[in-house]
C-alpha cells in the first residue's frame, strides 16, 4: 500500500516497542528502549550503503576488504524528540556528521516555523538520514525536509518509530523520493494530533516532562 515505506518487524524491534509503548514505563526504561531500537532500525536504513574495497592485512596474510565508501553521513535530528534517536544511532555510526531542525507550529496560521538550522557542509555528497521519532501529520517532517533540500540535499532518508497513515501519506505527497523506515504503522491521529494507540507525547516520555 504504500511502497516508500518499510516497517521493520524484527521480534526485538516489536519486543521493545511494546514495552516503550507500556505508559508504566519509566522515563529511564523508556529512553534506554528507544536507544536501543533506534540502532535496530538504523540497520534497516544503511542496509544499501556503498561500499568500496581496500587493501588490509590481517595478522595472516594481506586481503581486499569492504569499508564504506564516500562522504560521510548526515545524521539530521528533528528537535527535540529527534535527539532521543540520534544518541543510538552515533554509537552505531560514530562518524557520521549531525544537524538539528528546530521547528514550532504558528498557532494562528499552524504552520510549521524554522526557528534553528545547522547542517554539514556539502549535503549534496551525503546520504542524509533524518530522525524523529513520530510521524503523525508528517506536516514537520515534510517542511524539515524541504529546508533540506534547500541546502543541497538529494539522497534523504527519514526513519521514525512510530508512523500514523496520515503523515507517511503527507510524506509522500510532499516527498515521493524519501523512503521512510519505521517501528510500526499505527492505525490514525486523534483530535490531538496524537498517534493512536501509539506511546503519548515521545519527547516528554523520554525527557520526564508533562
Ligand atoms: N508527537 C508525539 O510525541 N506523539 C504523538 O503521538 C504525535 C506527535
Amino acid at each position: 500500500m504504500y511502497d516508500h515505506l518499510t516497517v521493520v518487524d524484527h521480534p526485538l524491534v516489536q519486543h521493545k516497542l511494546t514495552i516503550m509503548r507500556d505508559k508504566g514505563t519509566s522515563t529511564h526504561k523508556f529512553r534506554q528502549l528507544l536507544r536501543e531500537i533506534s540502532q535496530l532500525i538504523a540497520y534497516e536504513v544503511t542496509r544499501e550503503l556503498d561500499l568500496e574495497e581496500v587493501e588490509i592485512e590481517t595478522p595472516l596474510q594481506p586481503m581486499p576488504a569492504p569499508k564504506l565508501a564516500g562522504k560521510k553521513m548526515a545524521l539530521i535530528s528533528i528537535l527535540r524528540a529527534g535527539n532521543g534517536l540520534l544518541d543510538g544511532i552515533l554509537e552505531l555510526i560514530p562518524g557520521a556528521r549531525v544537524g538539528f531542525v528546530g521547528l514550532y507550529r504558528d498557532p494562528e496560521t499552524l504552520e510549521p516555523v524554522q526557528y534553528y538550522f545547522k547542517v554539514p557542509e556539502e549535503m549534496q555528497d551525503r546520504l542524509v538520514i533524518v530522525v524523529d521519532p513520530m510521524l503523525a501529520t508528517g506536516n514537520s517532517s515534510a517542511a524539515a525536509i524541504d529546508l533540506l533540500k534547500q541546502a543541497g540535499a538529494t539522497n534523504i532518508r527519514f526513519l521514525c518509530l512510530l508512523a500514523a497513515p496520515e503523515g507517511v501519506a503527507r510524506m509522500k505527497e510532499a516527498h515521493p523520493d524519501v523512503p521512510i523506515v519505521t517501528a510500526a504503522l499505527d492505525s490514525h491521529l486523534n483530535d490531538h494530533g496524537y498517534i493512536v494507540p501509539g506511546l503519548g507525547d515521545a519527547g516528554d516520555r523520554m525527557f520526564g516532562t508533562k
